[in-house]
C-alpha cells in the first residue's frame, strides 16, 4: 500500500544516511584531557584528528587565564608530546618542528573583554571611542572552571566557565569539534568540519563600571598564524543564498591567514544572541573592527607553545580584532545581561552552505510546475493546431 511504500522509502533513506555517516568520518578522532598529567587539576584537551594526508594536531589551554585554541598541522605520523611542571604545560615537544612546506600552525585566543559605553547607542565598538567611555578587563586573572565534558571518538566537547574575583560576570566557552562535516546544534547553526572547532562564547551577568550608563561588552580577539611576520590575515563578507540555517541572517564574515591554499579561517554569522532561547526575537548584530598588529597574549600558554615549536625561527604573524554586540534601541546589555555569539577556526577553505534537501524539493517544484504548465500549454496548443489543420472526418462529414 501507498503509505507502506512511503515508510519503507524513508527507512531505506535513515539508514542510508546512518550508513553514511558511520562511514563517513572525515578524520579520526583521538582527544585526551591533560596529556602526561592525568591527576592535574587543570583543563588542557589535546586532540589529534588524522587524516589520509595530514594530522591536525589541537590544543585547547585552559590552563592559563587567557583561553586559546591552537591548531598544528603535521604529516600523518607526527605527534605532541606535553610534558608538565605542577598543573602547567612545560614542554611541548612536537616530532616536527615547523617547517614552511610540512607544517602550519595558528591559533586563535580572547584576550580581554572591553566594555563600553554607549552613549550614541548604536550597538556598536568604535576603535576611536574616547578612552572615558572603554574600560578593559583583560582576562589575567581569570580562573577556569569544566563544567560539561565529553571526549569520545565521536566528538570532543567541553563547556568551560571563567570567573574572575576582581569583576563581576562569568565568561562561558564551548568548544567543539566533529570529525565528520555538520551543522551546529544551536544556532546561528555554523557548519563544523573534522578541519575546524566550533567556539561558542557567553557572557553571563557582567555588571556596568560605576560611572557608565550604556554599556556593552566586546571581545578582543586575537589571531596568530605562522606566515610571514609582514603579512596579514585578510576579512570578507560574503553573502549565502538563502537563511535557511540562520534565520534573518545572510551574511558570512570570514577572516583568512596569508597562506592561499591550506591556511586558516575564521568563519561567522553577524549575529548574537541576548537571551540562552536562541531565535529571531532574542538575535542582535555582532560588528568586528579592522584588524590591528599585536603580540601573543602574555597570560596564556601561546608564548611558551610557540617558543617550542618555532626553535627561535619565528615566523609568526599576530593580530587582533574587538567583536562587539548590540541593536540601537535594545536597552544595552543589561537588559538581559547575557550575549552569545559563535565562530569557528580551521583549517583548509572554510566551509559554503549547501542547499538542503527540503530546499531542493521547493527549488524543484518551483521550477518545475511552471515547467509542467508551458510543456502542457504548449502541447495543448501543438494539438489544437494539430487539429484545425486536419479536422477530424466526422464534423466535415457534418457539413
Ligand atoms: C588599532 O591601532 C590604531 C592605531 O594605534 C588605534 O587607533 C586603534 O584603536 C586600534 N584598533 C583597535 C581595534 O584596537
Ligand atoms: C580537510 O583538510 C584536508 C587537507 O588537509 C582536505 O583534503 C579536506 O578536504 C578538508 N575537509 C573539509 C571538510 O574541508
Ligand atoms: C546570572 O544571574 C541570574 C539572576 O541573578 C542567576 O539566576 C544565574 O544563575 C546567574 N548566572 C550565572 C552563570 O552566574
Ligand atoms: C542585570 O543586572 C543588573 C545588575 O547588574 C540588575 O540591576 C538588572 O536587573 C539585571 N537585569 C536583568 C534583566 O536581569
Ligand atoms: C547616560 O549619561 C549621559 C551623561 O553622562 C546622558 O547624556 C545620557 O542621556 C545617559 N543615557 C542614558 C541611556 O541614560
Amino acid at each position: 500500500m501507498f503509505p507502506c511504500t512511503i515508510n519503507t522509502f524513508i527507512n531505506t533513506l535513515c539508514i542510508f544516511i546512518a550508513v553514511t555517516f558511520a562511514n563517513g568520518q572525515d578524520r579520526q578522532l583521538v582527544s585526551k584531557l591533560n596529556p602526561g598529567c592525568e591527576h592535574c587539576d587543570a583543563t588542557l584537551i589535546y586532540t589529534r584528528a588524522q587524516g589520509s594526508h595530514d594530522t591536525i594536531h589541537q590544543i585547547w589551554d585552559f590552563t592559563h587565564h587567557v583561553p586559546s585554541v591552537v591548531y598544528v598541522i603535521g604529516p600523518v605520523n607526527s605527534n605532541v608530546t606535553i610534558t608538565w611542571h605542577d598543573s602547567y604545560p612545560d614542554q611541548f615537544l612536537f616530532t616536527d618542528k615547523f617547517d614552511g612546506n610540512k607544517t602550519y600552525s595558528f591559533a586563535a585566543a580572547v584576550e580581554s573583554i572591553i566594555e563600553y559605553n554607549d552613549l550614541k547607542d548604536n550597538g556598536q565598538f568604535e576603535p576611536g571611542m574616547p578612552k572615558e567611555n572603554v574600560q578593559r578587563w583583560p582576562l589575567d586573572n581569570t580562573k577556569w572552571r569544566r563544567s560539561d565534558m565529553v571526549l569520545t571518538d565521536k566528538e570532543a566537547v567541553v563547556t568551560m566557565m571563567g570567573e574572575d574575583s576582581t569583576r563581576s560576570g562569568v565568561i562561558e566557552m564551548k568548544l567543539d569539534i566533529l570529525p565528520f562535516q555538520d551543522y551546529a546544534l544551536d544556532l546561528p547553526h555554523l557548519i563544523h568540519t573534522a578541519n575546524s572547532t566550533l567556539v561558542d562564547v557567553q557572557l553571563v551577568n557582567f555588571t556596568e563600571s560605576p560611572g557608565f550608563n550604556a554599556s556593552r561588552f566586546a571581545l578582543r580577539l586575537v589571531l596568530a598564524s605562522s606566515d610571514n611576520s609582514s603579512t596579514t590575515w585578510t576579512k570578507d563578507m560574503r553573502k549565502s543564498l538563502d537563511d535557511e540555517h540562520t534565520p534573518g541572517v545572510f551574511e558570512i564574515i570570514e577572516m583568512r591567514s596569508a597562506r592561499a591554499r591550506d591556511g586558516a579561517f575564521v568563519q561567522f554569522r553577524p549575529v548574537a544572541y541576548t537571551q540562552r532561547e536562541r531565535g529571531v526575537s532574542s538575535s542582535t548584530n555582532a560588528y568586528i573592527t579592522g584588524f590591528n598588529r599585536s603580540s601573543l597574549p602574555r597570560h596564556s600558554v601561546l608564548p611558551r607553545l610557540y617558543r617550542n615549536y618555532f626553535e627561535g625561527n619565528a615566523s609568526l604573524v599576530v593580530q587582533d580584532a574587538v567583536v562587539s554586540f548590540g541593536l540601537a534601541g535594545d536597552g544595552y546589555y543589561k537588559q538581559h545581561n547575557f550575549t552569545a555569539w559563535s565562530f569557528t577556526i580551521g583549517y583548509g577553505a572554510p566551509p559554503l552552505e549547501g542547499f538542503s534537501l527540503f530546499v531542493m524539493i521547493i527549488i524543484s517544484i518551483g521550477l518545475g510546475v511552471p515547467t509542467l504548465l508551458a510543456l502542457a500549454g504548449v502541447t495543448y496548443m501543438l494539438a489544437r493546431r494539430c487539429r484545425q489543420r486536419n479536422p477530424p472526418a466526422r464534423f466535415t462529414n457534418d457539413e
